[in-house]
C-alpha cells in the first residue's frame, strides 16, 4: 500500500520563476527567500517521495472565466508547461502518474466529490515554480495535479477544501502501489494583486494560519470565503490548497519547517513542511 509521507506548501509568485531562470538566488532581494529551503530539501532527501499530488490553482491557462470547474484532476502521462502571460521560460513537460490519478479520481467520486477529469492539462507557474523550488536539480518525481478554483466566485469553502483534503489522504493511502507519496500545496499566503487593496499583506493572519495548519487545520474551516478575502486578500484565498494539504495528512502532523518572508512581489511568501507520522492502529 502507498504511504503518505507528508505535505509541503509554498507560494508560487511568478517572479520566483524569473529569479530561478536568471540565477538570482544569492541576490540581496532573493537570498532571504531562497535560504529558507534548506530544511525542505533535507526532508525531501530523507523521505524521498516517489509521486507527488500537487494542489494548485490554474491562472487562466486551461480554465478561463467562461468555464471554471471547482476541482479538476489531471489524469495524463505528462503535463506540458505553457506561458500564461508572465514571459517565463517554458519548461520541459512534467511526468504524470495516470494510475494514481485514476485511483484518486475513483476514490474522490466515490466520496461524492464531483470532479472534472483532465486527460490533457497544461500547467502554469503555480505548478512549475513549486516543483522547481523543491527539486532545483530537475529530478522531480511524477505528479498528479489537482486544480482548485480560487479565481472565480463562488469558490469552494474552506470546509469543502478541508474535506477534499481528507478524502485525498484516504485515497492516497488506499492506493495499492507500494510507493511513498507527498502532497504539495501552492499559492498564498496573504496577497491581493488588484483593486483598492492591491499590495495588501496580513502578517498576523498568515502566522496564525501557519500555526493552525500544523496544530489545528480544522480551525481554519470556520472562516467564510468573504472572511478569508477580508483577512488575506482576494488572492490570499489560495490558502484553501494549504488547508487541503494539511487535512490530507492521515497520521500525526509533525512540524518540520516553516519559513515566512515579506514581500516577494506583492505576496507574503511562505513555506511549510509537515511530516505525516503514522499512528499505530489499536491492537
Ligand atoms: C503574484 C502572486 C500570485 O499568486 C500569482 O499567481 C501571480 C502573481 C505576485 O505576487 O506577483
Ligand atoms: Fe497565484
Amino acid at each position: 500500500m502507498a504511504k503518505l509521507v507528508g505535505g509541503l506548501a509554498v507560494s508560487h509568485v511568478p517572479a520566483i520563476g524569473r529569479a530561478i531562470a536568471d540565477h538570482k538566488q544569492q541576490d540581496a532581494y532573493w537570498k532571504p527567500f531562497f535560504d529558507g529551503f534548506g530544511p525542505a530539501h533535507d526532508w525531501l532527501a530523507k523521505v524521498r517521495p516517489e509521486v507527488v499530488v500537487v494542489l494548485y490553482n490554474d491562472h487562466g491557462l486551461n480554465f478561463f472565466l467562461d468555464k471554471m470547474p471547482t476541482f479538476s484532476v489531471g489524469a495524463a502521462a505528462q503535463y506540458s508547461n505553457a506561458d500564461e502571460g508572465w514571459g517565463l521560460p517554458v519548461r520541459h513537460p512534467f511526468k504524470g502518474d495516470p494510475d494514481l490519478s485514476w485511483h484518486v479520481i475513483e476514490h474522490l467520486v466515490e466520496e461524492e466529490f464531483d470532479l472534472v477529469t483532465c486527460q490533457e492539462l497544461l500547467v502554469d507557474h503555480a505548478f512549475c515554480i513549486p516543483m522547481e523550488l523543491f527539486w532545483p536539480n530537475g529530478d522531480m518525481p511524477p505528479a498528479v495535479p489537482i486544480c482548485f478554483n480560487t479565481v472565480q466566485h463562488p469558490l469552494p469553502s474552506a470546509l469543502r477544501s478541508y474535506k477534499l483534503g481528507q478524502a485525498l489522504g484516504r485515497a492516497i493511502e488506499s492506493w495499492p502501489e507500494d510507493k511513498r507519496v507527498a502532497v504539495i500545496a501552492t499559492g498564498g499566503l496573504s496577497h491581493q494583486l488588484d483593486g483598492e487593496r492591491a499590495g495588501f499583506i496580513n502578517k498576523e493572519f498568515d502566522l496564525l494560519c501557519l500555526d493552525r495548519l500544523v496544530n489545528d487545520p480544522k480551525a481554519l474551516t470556520g472562516y467564510t470565503t468573504r472572511e478569508l478575502v477580508a483577512l488575506s486578500g482576494s488572492q490570499g484565498v489560495e490558502v484553501l490548497m494549504w488547508i487541503a494539504m494539511s487535512a490530507a495528512l492521515t497520521g500525526r502532523r509533525r512540524h518540520i519547517h516553516s519559513h515566512y518572508h515579506i514581500p516577494i512581489s506583492n505576496t507574503a511568501a511562505a513555506l511549510l513542511v509537515i511530516e505525516n507520522e503514522a499512528v499505530p492502529s489499536p491492537a
